[in-house]
C-alpha cells in the first residue's frame, strides 16, 4: 500500500534547511520534526502556508467547506463545536446519555443546558431511537449525536438530520470514532453542520491527532473563532503532519472485507463499523483479557462483558488471523445485565459525600462514573448504585468520576 498524495506538512519537515541552530522552543533543542512556528513552518492559528494547504486538501477529501487540524484530540473539537453553537445563540443541547465526557464538560464550561436522550445501556450503551431523539429535540435548540459510537453503532442519521432541518435546529456530530468513514454513506459530513473526526483512533495519525469541520461558510467562521479559544497555542508539528498523512492514506478494502469475515467467524457482535470488533465474553471477559495480554495481544477495552479490538487500515491481515486463532481458544460466559432497574432512581439531596465502593451499594450516585475507556457513564447521577456495577468499577484498571477508590453519593442517603 502506498501513499498517493503529497503531504505538505511532512514535506516541509523533511526539507528543513541545515544547519538549524535552535534558539526557539521546544526546550530539547533538537529541532528535527518537533519544531515550533518558524518562518517556513506556518502557523495553526492563522494558517497561510503548508498548514493551510493541508487543511484545504483534507476539506476536499471529506467534502467539507472547511477543515481545521487539531493537535489536542477530538476533545478540543467537541468543545469548539459546542462553543460555536453557544455563540450562535444555542442554550439547550440534546445529546445521548452515553455521550463522551467532553460533551458534558463543554456544556458545563460554556453554560449550555444539556438535555439527555435516554437509550438502553445493556449489555452495552445503545444508540437512542428516533422517537427518543425527537422528544428530546423538542426541549432543545440543537442536537449532538455520536457517530459511530465506541461499540461501532450508528444513530439514525438520516432521520435525525431531517428532524433538525424541519425544526430549523443545528445538527452536529461527534465522529471521534468515524474518521475512516469519509467517502462512505455513513460519514458525518453527509449529515451535520459541524463535526469532529478522531483521526488518531481509526486512521494512521499520532495520538491526539484529530480534525473538525464545517459544512458551510457561516458555521466555518463560527467554528474557527471558537477553536481559537479551545486549543493549544503550541501545536505539535508531528501530530499535524500525521493528521494530513492519515486523510491521504488509501482505503484498505481487502482488510475491511477480512474484518467483516472475522466478525462472523468468531461470533462477534453484529455492528455496522468494520474497525470495531466486539467479542462477547460476559463474566469471563477479565480472564480472556489477561490471557491475551500474556500473549502480547492488547484489546482497546474490556467493559466487563465485551472485549473490543480496534482495527484501522494499517492492521495487517496476518494480525487478524492470529487474533482469530487466539479468540477461538477462549471460553465465553453469560453476559452481565448493566441496565438500571426500573424505578431505581435514588433520592437526590443537596449535600454529597465520598464513600468507599465497598460501602456504596443502594446509595444514590451524585457524579457519573464509569470505565476508562470507553468513558461513557456506567452509573449516572441520581442512579441507585447496584452491587454488579460496583464490582465492575472495583475490578477495572482505569475509571473516571471516582476519587481514590471512592464514589460520590448524596449525603442524605449515607
Ligand atoms: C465518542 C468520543 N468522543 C470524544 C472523545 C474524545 O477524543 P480524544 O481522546 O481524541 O480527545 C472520545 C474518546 O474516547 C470518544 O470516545
Amino acid at each position: 500500500m502506498k501513499r498517493v498524495k503529497t503531504c505538505h506538512i511532512l514535506e516541509m519537515l523533511r526539507s528543513q534547511k541545515r544547519p538549524h541552530l535552535s534558539f526557539h522552543t521546544p526546550g530539547h533543542k533538537r529541532a528535527g520534526a518537533d519544531i515550533t512556528e518558524l518562518v517556513y513552518s506556518d502557523n495553526l492559528l492563522s494558517p497561510h502556508g503548508v498548514i493551510k494547504r493541508a487543511e484545504e486538501d483534507i476539506a476536499r477529501i471529506v467534502g467539507a467547506n472547511a477543515a481545521y487540524l487539531l493537535t489536542d484530540g477530538s476533545t478540543a473539537g467537541v468543545h469548539a463545536i459546542i462553543l460555536a453553537l453557544k455563540e450562535a445563540g444555542i442554550s439547550r443541547l440534546a445529546y445521548p446519555k452515553a455521550a463522551h465526557k467532553s460533551v458534558k464538560d463543554a456544556c458545563y464550561l460554556f453554560g449550555v443546558e444539556g438535555i439527555e436522550i435516554d437509550a438502553p445501556s445493556s449489555p452495552y450503551p445503545q444508540q437512542p431511537s428516533i422517537e427518543a431523539i425527537s422528544a428530546a429535540l423538542e426541549q432543545a435548540d440543537a442536537l449532538l449525536l455520536t457517530s459511530p459510537d465506541y461499540y461501532g453503532n450508528f444513530p439514525p442519521l438520516k432521520e435525525a438530520a431531517a428532524l433538525c432541518q424541519e425544526a430549523g435546529k443545528p445538527f452536529v456530530l461527534d465522529g471521534a470514532h468515524g474518521a475512516h468513514l469519509h467517502g462512505t454513506q455513513f460519514y458525518a459530513g453527509s449529515f451535520a453542520e459541524m463535526w469532529v473526526d478522531g483521526a488518531h483512533k481509526s486512521l494512521p495519525a499520532l495520538t491526539q491527532g484529530a480534525a473538525c469541520f464545517a459544512k458551510d461558510e457561516v458555521w466555518a467562521s463560527r467554528l474557527k473563532a471558537a477553536l481559537s479559544r479551545c486549543r493549544t497555542t503550541s501545536p505539535s508539528y508531528p501530530i499535524m503532519a500525521s493528521v494530513e498523512y492519515a486523510y491521504k492514506y488509501p482505503k484498505n478494502e481487502k482488510l475491511e472485507r477480512a474484518a467483516v469475515a472475522l466478525k462472523r467467524e468468531i461470533g462477534a457482535e453484529q455492528n455496522a463499523d468494520w474497525t470495531k470488533v466486539l467479542v462477547p465474553f460476559g463474566e469471563k471477559s477479565a480472564n480472556a483479557e489477561a490471557y491475551l495480554q500474556k500473549k502480547g495481544v492488547y484489546p482497546e477495552f474490556d467493559d466487563g462483558n465485551f472485549l473490543m479490538f480496534y482495527l484501522s487500515p494499517c492492521t495487517k491481515k496476518g494480525e487478524l488471523k492470529r487474533l482469530k486463532k487466539l479468540l477461538r481458544r477462549l471460553p465465553r460466559g453469560p453476559l452481565i445485565a448493566w441496565e438500571q432497574a426500573k424505578g431505581e432512581r435514588g433520592k437526590e439531596g443537596n449535600l454529597t459525600r465520598l464513600v468507599p465502593l465497598s460501602k456504596a451499594e443502594g446509595l444514590t450516585c451524585a457524579r457519573e462514573c464509569g470505565l476508562f475507556p470507553p468513558c461513557v457513564p456506567l452509573i449516572g447521577k441520581g442512579e441507585r448504585i447496584t452491587k454488579e456495577k460496583l464490582s465492575r468499577l472495583a475490578s477495572a484498571a482505569n475509571t473516571f468520576g471516582l476519587e481514590g477508590g471512592c464514589i460520590l453519593v448524596f449525603w442524605e442517603d449515607a
